[in-house]
């Protein structure tokens, strides 16, 4: 699945008529499974459905069809001048003896639900004039709103304010990236029947869900032992920063490590899960770390001063490794692209803005940038720049010219915004990369498996190790 521009969908559009597959066709599916959609959440309710002149209007006049056939209420208002498939969904609404009144004579009717088919991804800037206080008069008017593929209006100001939007045949940045994905409300994305090549474009962010991410859960041998199955070195820890290292050690056991070892700085008191072997070290040196038999290893949690030194000594393992908090500075990262290890980097978008020198709001505006960004300047290095949602970046060194691969997170919730929570993380990811999995493969899966336990576990008051807790249900819900 990947994330599409209104450019890239538009494409895909033409792709499937390229083929054969009927336009018509497309937009008599996408109208169903929106009505389809609006009954499942506000069944018994009056519709109302305002169609815009294009297409996406074309969908409102086909959702109107059926909700009337299907026997519910519904008034419709549309725009004049549809031309093409949507002048062809108005026939068949008249045919049916539905009437439709201009859109404005809609007033807001009590009970009832709006649907919202005005305009989608052919808004050619800010909506202006009637539009613009037909949308105003629809968010006013407190009536819940289904928008057909993108609330009215998005990206620009004003637009519609929906409870629910039904993503037609792919996601569109939109629903993803704040602030326009609090206009949607609830996503559901229904396929529309596009012919799977339409679709495929390689160029595209790819977006993590489900059925990408099942394959890559690594499978548990009939005959596993803990050795077989990844063992994990967290190191990290200093002073008062204790339950880093731990939660990390939680994660990765939650993410079905088969041993984790914590080791830490001497003179402070980490506690680990009960699992966990200690290795409390006077100071951070390869030669003690060298000891731990470990696949993979996670460094930075919590270790202020000593992330640099322990980084470098982790480094000496030649280990597939995550990088995370104090371990992310220059001087680390440019060693590790060096060393050409398998190495995940974790930052969050403070950490991304020290490194990359450009204000932390400049990341917040544009995250799939700056991860690029910090991709091509650490080349082999896979960036997971940890948000809502969460963006992934990777130049394979081996392909230095091509476009860095980018990849955005669908899972996770805002619950998720508390202390602790990408140590748990590191944690995960690091598991994944003792099991085995490439460096692309662990961040993507790892990133997914933590929003999902995150969604699993959602509540206000969410706290890391809770998240960590749900990290097998997580995983079970993905197998099944
Ligand atoms: N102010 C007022 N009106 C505007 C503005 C503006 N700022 N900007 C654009 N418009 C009007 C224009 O009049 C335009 O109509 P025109 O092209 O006839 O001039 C109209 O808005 C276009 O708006 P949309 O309906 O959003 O654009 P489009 O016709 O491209 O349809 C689509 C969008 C394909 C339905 C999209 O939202 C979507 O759902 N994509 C998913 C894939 C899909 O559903 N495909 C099946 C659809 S049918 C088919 O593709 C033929």
């Amino acid at each position: 699945m990947y994330l599409y521009t209104a450019q890239a969908m538009r494409e895909a559009d033409q792709r499937a008529v390229a083929m054969g597959y009927p336009s018509l066709l497309l937009m008599e599916a996408a109208g169903k499974q929106a009505a389809s959609r609006l009954l499942q959440r506000f069944e018994g309710r009056a519709v109302d459905v305002l169609c815009g002149k294009g297409n996406n209007g074309g969908d409102g006049l086909v959702a109107a069809r059926w909700l009337a056939h299907w026997g519910h209420p519904v008034r419709v208002y549309a725009a004049e001048g549809q031309t093409g498939d949507a002048a062809v969904a108005r026939q068949a609404l008249l045919a049916h003896g539905l009437e439709i009144a201009p859109l404005s004579a809609w007033e807001p009717a009590p009970h009832s639900v709006v649907l919202d088919a005005l305009f989608g991804t052919g808004l050619r800037g800010p909506l202006e004039g009637f539009y613009a206080a037909l949308v105003e008069k629809v968010n006013q008017s407190g009536l819940p709103v289904v928008a057909v593929d993108l609330p009215s209006g998005l990206p620009h100001r004003p637009h519609i304010q929906a409870d629910l939007t039904v993503a037609l045949a792919g996601l569109k940045n939109e629903h993803l990236f704040y602030p326009h994905r609090a206009a949607c409300g609830r996503i559901v994305l229904e396929s529309i029947g596009m012919p799977p090549r339409a679709l495929h474009n390689p160029h595209l962010p790819e977006v993590l869900c489900k059925t990408s991410m099942r394959p890559l859960l690594p499978a548990r041998p009939g005959n596993a032992h803990k050795g077989l199955v990844g063992r994990v070195l967290v190191a990290g820890g200093y002073r008062s920063y204790t339950g880093a290292p731990s939660l990390a050690a939680l994660g990765a056991y939650r993410t079905g490590a088969g041993l984790v070892t914590v080791a830490y700085p001497a003179d402070c008191v980490v506690n680990p899960p009960l699992e966990a072997v200690r290795l409390p070290l006077l100071e951070w040196n390869h030669a003690d770390l060298q000891a731990v038999r470990a696949e993979a290893v996670a460094v930075g949690m919590g270790a202020a001063a000593g992330g640099v030194r322990a980084a470098l000594a982790a480094l000496e393992l030649g280990k597939p490794t995550v990088l995370d908090a104090d371990a992310l500075h220059k001087q680390v990262l440019s060693a590790y692209v060096k060393a050409g290890l398998p190495t995940v980097l974790t930052p969050h978008p403070g950490e991304a803005s020290r490194l990359l020198e450009i204000p932390s709001e400049q990341i917040a505006r544009a995250p799939l940038e700056a991860a690029q960004a910090l991709a091509e300047r650490y080349p082999g290095l896979v960036v997971v720049l940890k948000g809502g949602p969460t963006v992934l970046a990777w130049q394979p060194q081996e392909a230095p010219l091509s476009p860095p691969l980018l990849a955005v997170n669908s899972s996770g919730n805002p619950s998720m915004a508390t202390g602790g929570m990408g140590d748990v993380l590191s944690g995960v990811v690091a598991a994944l990369l003792a099991a085995g999995l490439s460096a692309w493969e662990a961040a993507r899966l790892g990133v997914y498996l933590h929003g999902l336990a995150g969604d699993l576990a959602s509540k206000p008051g969410l706290l890391a190790h809770e998240v960590a807790e749900a990290l097998p249900s997580a995983m079970r819900q993905l197998q099944l």
